[in-house]
């Protein structure tokens, strides 16, 4: 029988490619994999009723990180949202709140899912107009605003989000706290940011929960996460935190996740940080150079690098073919951007080739074709209804009337042009042309 992952694996692994996406360890060596393969068995300590090895490493990451609780996830970020909205929920019923959130639209399918099984409402923050549609930065003025509007069990925002924009965390968790609503902070693509020099954690800003996928941006396997809990957050979050995680998780957690994310907690106490903060120095300064030679760039995480390729001359999956016909594998292109992550793991020689690489395409006129724009959809049934109806996979182009039942459409990379329970409508449909989605299910009829 053929091996048709094995074989992609071992041809990606020796192209020699510069990998300028996830996972942050970019294919260094961490540990032989099978022989550290274990179960629970004893000694080996249990991951949701942490007592010994587990226990221990975890509170080692919580120092680390500064938090009051960190659990770990061998499934991604993915699990920790559902856990976090889990643990808003449990303190909402205790206190006879509505299940119903605010969120920023840039937010990871994900959240659609656990809105699904938990039964949530949400209530979205659209980016403004001159943001255009792929971009949210909330402040805190405007959540505030929005807290003494209505009344919600959490704040839950996507900052850094897939291009790398990030909201201001302090002040919008002044506002929550002001008003005594909890700040819930997807912060899958920020790990790293407790240890730049200047730290910008959000849970060091004051959110109340964050999930940080360790596997994005630090050096660690594919599905290592953390749910971390914040000092100053409702008690309840931390003594329910592993009964929340054990809820969604398998009972078969990777042990070489685990391992991966022990083993950073070593690194990160010794020479990671200081790697961490030459590669975001490196990535400044390329993101200078390239804007120096005309290249539009968004987004102000320190160390992902996103271009606008169009003011070049390029869409985005144009400039992603030209990098990878040099060996230089982006993570994300799309008509408008150009996502690429370096890591502390990237090499001088790799960003070296990603720099000559960029430098060496010419400029051409800008592409002037703007993404269409989306008027709001109206909300035809709850995410948990459309989500769980019969559905049906139509071609997008048929789509308009009919209720979404998928999670999200478009995402990443970043706002969901449209999500589950929506109607979608002649302007859905453009949108979904643009971005090459040719299908979608939906609600049967
Ligand atoms: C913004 C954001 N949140 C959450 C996730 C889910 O994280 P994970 O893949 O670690 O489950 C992703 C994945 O790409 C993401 O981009």
């Amino acid at each position: 029988m053929n091996t048709p992952v094995c074989d992609f694996l071992r041809a990606y692994r020796e192209s020699g490619a510069v990998r300028m996406h996830m996972p942050g360890h970019k294919g260094k060596p961490l540990t032989g994999p099978e022989a550290s393969d274990l179960t629970e068995i004893a000694g080996a300590d249990e991951l949701y009723r942490a007592r010994g090895i587990l226990r221990e490493s975890e509170e080692n990451a919580a120092a680390l990180f500064g938090s009051a609780r960190t659990v770990y996830s061998a499934e991604g970020s993915s699990l920790c949202i559902r856990a976090m909205l889990y643990l808003a929920c449990l303190r909402a019923a205790e206190r006879g709140l509505p299940r119903r959130i605010l969120a920023g639209r840039n937010a990871h399918k994900t959240l659609m899912t656990a809105a699904a099984l938990l039964d949530l409402e949400i209530d979205w923050i659209y980016p403004g107009k001159e943001e255009g549609l792929l971009s949210c930065r909330v402040t805190g003025e405007r959540i505030a605003s929005c807290l003494r509007e209505k009344e919600y069990m959490a704040v839950y925002l996507t900052t850094p989000d897939y291009p790398g924009r990030m909201s201001p965390v302090g002040e919008i968790s002044r506002a929550c706290r002001g008003a005594g609503v909890p700040l819930l902070v997807d912060n899958a693509h920020g790990a790293y940011l407790r240890f730049l020099e200047r730290d910008e954690h959000p849970l060091s800003a004051g959110a109340d929960m964050c999930c940080d996928s360790a596997h994005k941006t630090l050096p660690c396997l594919t599905g290592a996460a953390y749910l971390h809990i914040g000092k100053g957050a409702p008690e309840s979050f931390a003594a329910e935190a592993e009964r929340a995680m054990a809820l969604f998780a398998s009972t078969s957690p990777s042990w070489l996740i685990l391992q991966s994310l022990d083993r950073v907690n070593g690194e990160l106490a010794g020479p990671l940080p200081e790697r961490i903060r030459r590669t975001a120095r490196e990535t400044r300064e390329l993101r200078k150079a390239l804007e120096g030679r005309g290249w539009q760039c968004a987004g102000d995480e320190e160390m992902k690098l996103t271009l606008c390729p169009k003011s070049f001359g390029y869409t985005g999956e144009e400039a992603a073919g030209i990098l990878r016909g040099q060996g230089i594998e982006c993570e994300f292109a799309d008509p408008d951007y150009l996502v690429l992550m370096p890591s502390s793991e990237t090499g001088e020689e790799d960003l070296r080739r990603l720099r000559e690489a960029l430098e060496g395409i010419p400029r051409r006129e800008p592409v002037t074709e703007r993404p269409p724009e989306l008027k709001r959809l109206e909300r035809a049934m709850s995410v948990r209804e459309a989500m769980l109806s019969p559905a049906e996979v139509i071609p997008a182009e048929q789509a308009a009337g009919r209720i979404l039942a998928d999670p999200c459409v478009g995402c990443p990379p970043a706002v969901p042009p449209a999500v589950a329970g929506e109607r979608l409508d002649e302007a859905a449909a453009a949108v979904f042309r643009y971005y090459g989605i040719r299908e979608c299910a939906v609600v049967r009829r």
